[in-house]
């Protein structure tokens, strides 16, 4: 049988285990021109949430009781496609199941629903949906087109112990940057600083003046703010940056349920004559084998490091996601399915 997640309610604002449910039906055959995925992981991505509103805020929704929209990487088992065969493996947008049917489509639409042939012999394929994929191509992206990462910068990346923000935090260190990551506690401050080597990393949750705490890691300012999370976090740091800085608007986490960004934002972006710029990975698709062979080569010289937080079995997705939401764990949560 094919187990599904299915959207069962449409959360307010973090999303409840009530608010998912599981169905089942027959594992479908492959038409002609089709394949049939046999899922090995799937992946807890923040864009799920947003999907799961009543109105995206790009894109579109998922509707109650459909499968919930998401990534996955698997194996093909069956193919009436001329160009995949059984055993090829690959990653794409074909949701939370334990099998999908796909044509093959490269292109993206819709919400994404193409696939990628993954090369098994570059990283643990679970690795396409974290740092080979999605998430770091975004990271490679915003950083590179939009942060402008040049040696002696001073770059802030929120987020920084997450899928997306480790490794823009190490993009930059590796352009020559002074790297400040903010992430929540501890443990988490201390993986960014040690194992994924920027210069500084605050713990926002544990620092009683998160601004006071930026300022003396950027003394000369912020060039360029990698946005992952928006809200309080966001406030602080447009309040510090430097003349000519650019800001990569990426992720605004901490903004569920309408919790909005406080700060006079125009006045810091006034005052700094930066540059703030809105990024979506999807306007890089036909650019996005660029960005992984080149993360591939940073992964195979040890240039970068990642992590991730597995969880096992579809009956584990939801809660999955929730981790992600409310920050447990480290790096690229993927749900891995026997
Ligand atoms: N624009 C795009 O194309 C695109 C593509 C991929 C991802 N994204 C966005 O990029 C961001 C990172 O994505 P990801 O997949 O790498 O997720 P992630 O960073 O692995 O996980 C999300 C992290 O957000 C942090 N967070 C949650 N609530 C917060 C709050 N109120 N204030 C500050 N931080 C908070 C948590 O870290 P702490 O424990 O450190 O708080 C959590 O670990 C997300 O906002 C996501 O939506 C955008």
């Amino acid at each position: 049988m094919n187990r599904r997640v299915v959207l069962a309610a449409r959360p307010s604002a973090l999303p409840a285990p009530g608010d998912f449910a599981f169905a089942e039906s027959r594992v479908p055959e492959p038409a002609a021109g089709e394949f049939l995925v046999a899922a090995r992981y799937l992946s807890a991505d923040p864009l799920q949430r947003w999907r799961m509103d009543e109105t995206a805020n790009y894109g579109a929704t998922i509707a109650i009781g459909e499968t919930i929209w998401g990534r996955m990487v698997g194996e093909v088992v069956r193919s009436r496609h001329p160009g995949w065969r059984e055993g090829d493996v690959a990653e794409g947008m074909l949701g939370w199941q334990t099998y999908a049917l796909s044509r093959g489509e490269t292109e993206k639409a819709r919400y994404a629903p193409g696939v990628t042939r993954v090369d098994p012999s570059l990283a643990p394929v679970s690795t396409s949906l974290g740092i080979l994929g999605m998430p770091g191509v975004t990271a490679y992206f915003a950083m590179l087109e939009i942060c402008d990462p040049r040696p002696g910068k001073t770059v802030v990346v929120s987020a920084a112990a997450g899928a997306v923000g480790s490794l823009a935090g190490q993009i930059a260190r590796l352009h020559g940057c002074r790297v400040v990551g903010i992430a929540g506690g501890p443990e988490k401050a201390r993986h960014v600083q040690s194992e994924l080597r920027f210069d500084t990393a605050i713990d926002y949750r544990g620092s009683p003046d998160l601004q006071a705490a930026l300022r003396a890691a950027c003394p000369d300012g912020v060039d360029a703010f990698f946005d992952n999370t928006g809200g309080e976090v966001a406030d602080a740091v447009y309040s510090l940056l430097a003349k000519g800085a650019r800001v990569a608007v990426v992720g605004r986490i901490a903004q569920l349920g309408g919790k909005g960004t406080r700060a006079d934002v125009q006045e810091y972006i006034l005052a700094a004559r930066a540059r703030i710029e809105g990024f979506i990975v999807y306007d890089y698709e036909h650019r996005a084998d660029e960005a992984r062979q080149r993360i591939a080569g940073w992964l195979a010289a040890g240039e970068v490091r990642y992590r991730e937080t597995v969880h096992d079995g579809i009956e584990s997705a939801p809660q999955a996601l929730i981790d992600v939401l409310q920050g447990r764990g480290l790096g690229k949560h993927v749900i891995r399915i026997d």
